[in-house]
């Protein structure tokens, strides 16, 4: 899948970014089903409302019991004083997440793509185990800014082994909040951990190794098809969308089976509905 050039840029850089990965037309099929499932989804008092700049105010049940579900989370903005939604649901969303590739037909067959499997082979994932899925709708004018982190900060494997894949369900451009990532970010440090504790979930400082600049980060900036894939400690971030277009993305998270899934996850699979593979 990947040619020794790339394989030499995944090494140095910890991601890589494929223009035209995915065809239009299983794009736009993604794009029309993640529309349905927000449409159907309703807001209940304790659905949450996801904000990575304020931890603590995630809603710890309503993530963790959508580790084997679909389940939505709400824009921070996204509400009228009196707790009504302002717009329309797609416009409303943060993200659907954390199984559509195993609850869904039409994200399973996106996610179970042969060539994801050839491609995270030639990235040392041998034997991957898809564990979370999000649709990040990212809506114009209130889409939140996503901080740096590094993913394998929210996903514990011992050792580690997440990938990240980011597929653009719409072009991402500066002014909808595309991807920054680090280039050689992956050979730091992981600096926070995500997970749980004996009081709920916590995200624990481990390193105090500073986040890069966006001057020694590079703007992903991509039309929708491609699909950038990340190193589990690259860091990366996103701004806010204040722009009139939406930047849909779906991700992936995968890690190889050989390495341990850690109790610590705030994601852990019931018995009976295990993480699978590409097949
Ligand atoms: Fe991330």
């Amino acid at each position: 899948m990947l040619s020794p050039e790339q394989l030499q840029r995944w090494q140095q850089d910890g991601f890589l970014v494929l223009p035209g990965f995915k065809p239009a037309d299983e794009v736009a099929r993604l794009r029309e089903r993640a529309i349905a499932l927000a449409q159907a989804f309703e807001p209940t008092p304790d659905t949450g409302v996801f904000s990575t700049t304020q931890p603590r105010k995630l809603a710890d049940a309503a993530l963790i019991a959508s580790a084997d579900q679909v389940h939505g989370f709400f824009e921070e903005e996204a509400f009228d004083a009196a707790g009504r939604l302002r717009q329309a649901h797609a416009r409303s969303l943060n993200k659907i997440g954390h199984a559509l590739h195993d609850r869904d037909p039409v994200f399973s067959a996106f996610s179970r793509d042969p060539r994801l499997a050839e491609l995270a082979r030639d990235l040392g994932v041998a034997r991957a185990r898809l564990w979370q899925s999000m649709l990040i709708f990212k809506p114009p004018a209130i889409g939140g800014e996503v901080r740096w982190h590094q993913d394998a900060t929210y996903l514990i494997t011992e050792p580690q082994s997440v990938l990240g894949l980011w597929f653009a369900l719409e072009d991402a451009t500066r002014d909808n909040g595309c991807l920054w990532l680090q280039p050689g970010g992956h050979r730091g440090p992981l600096r926070e951990r995500f997970g749980r504790g004996p009081e709920g979930l916590v995200l624990e400082r481990l390193d105090d190794t500073p986040w890069p600049t966006l001057e020694q980060s590079v703007c992903a900036e991509v039309e929708a098809g491609a699909l950038v894939v990340f190193h589990g400690l690259t860091p990366h971030c996103s701004a806010a969308n204040r722009s009139p277009h939406s930047r849909m993305a779906y991700t992936l998270h995968i890690a190889d089976a050989s390495s341990a899934w850690s109790d610590l996850n705030w994601l852990q699979r019931p018995a009976g509905f295990p993480a699978r593979g590409f097949d």
